[in-house]
């Protein structure tokens, strides 16, 4: 139905296609659809870079765009995911993109429509566009993931662009490794290495830090954030010991002075506001693939 879920059941051969295409619309392709076509963007959870960077491509494409906050739609009066969706849908969306708090929340709408869903990201679980805005941005710098050594650093095991990114990364071919805190590698210790942040930062072409969620440890942390970014940060000295051609990715928001030290977020080696500007090439490639089947 041109769905976009998760990347995990996708081939790496679509998943190329998808790069592919995004790279086109870097490079300035034009696509509109033929007819008038309607995406509806639901948000039931604070968004910035996905949330406006579908509606840019979305316009961009010239598709007309209805933009949903749930504080204020009829979810206020309880109204369920499935009748808010199925609304959307008789009154004619002909796609949804939709982030939502719950693991795996399409699973019992995405039945009862005939439309795709795109999924903005679900709780803990997948971002696959961010994933795919990740790649894009991997890609551009080394050209292909065989063999790059990748490490993923954080808060993983709340991270659904982790959970994305590791396994997607090592069926393209690189060497994913992981570091951070262990209490927080769960679900992922027994598939990636666990390393420390300075044989991290030595031996990586890609260094992928992520946010702490602060929102889902309900109080457990055990870090003060000055704390966290001796141990765990990329600081400006273990700046200096990575590799010539090495990149600094994160997904943003940044927490400034904790995953990284704030003058290395715009520093030569950082691609956080180029994976941003990829967000909206992306989102076109996914858009017109859903649009299209
Ligand atoms: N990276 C990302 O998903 O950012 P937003 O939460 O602002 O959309």
């Amino acid at each position: 139905k041109g769905e976009l879920l998760t990347l995990e059941t996708m081939s790496t051969v679509e998943i190329s296609t998808i790069l592919q295409e995004a790279e086109q619309f870097a490079n300035g392709k034009q696509w509109s659809p033929n007819t008038n076509l309607v995406v509806a963007n639901l948000f039931f959870e604070p968004s910035t870079r996905t949330r406006y960077s579908f509606e840019v491509a979305e316009k961009l494409l010239g598709i007309h765009v209805l933009s949903f906050s749930e504080e204020s739609s009829s979810v206020q009066k309880g109204e369920s995911l499935l009748d808010t969706v199925k609304t959307f849908e008789a009154i004619g969306a002909n796609a949804l993109v939709i982030r939502h708090p719950e693991n795996e929340y399409y699973k019992h709408i995405r039945e009862e429509l005939n439309i795709p869903i795109i999924n903005g990201g679900d709780g803990s679980g997948h971002h696959p566009t961010q994933s795919l805005l990740d790649l894009l941005t991997i890609k551009q710098e080394f050209t292909s993931f065989k063999g790059l050594n990748v490490v993923i650093v954080g808060d993983l095991r709340h991270s659904r662009v982790a959970r994305s990114n590791a396994d997607v990364l090592k069926r393209l071919g690189a060497k994913v490794k992981i570091a951070g805190p262990k209490p927080w590698m769960a679900g992922f210790d027994s598939q990636y290495e666990h390393i420390d942040m300075d044989q991290a930062v030595a031996e990586s072409d890609v260094v992928m830090l992520l946010r702490i969620q602060h929102e889902r440890h309900e109080g457990t942390m055990q870090f003060t954030k000055e704390e966290y970014h001796q141990q765990f940060g990329l600081t400006i000295e273990r700046e200096k010991h990575m590799k010539n051609e090495a990149i600094i990715l994160h997904p943003a928001p940044v927490n400034r002075d904790v995953e990284l030290a704030s003058e290395l977020v715009e520093c030569e080696r950082s691609r956080i506001f180029k994976q941003m500007k990829n967000g909206v090439s992306v989102r076109k490639a996914v858009i017109k693939r859903a649009l299209s089947n």
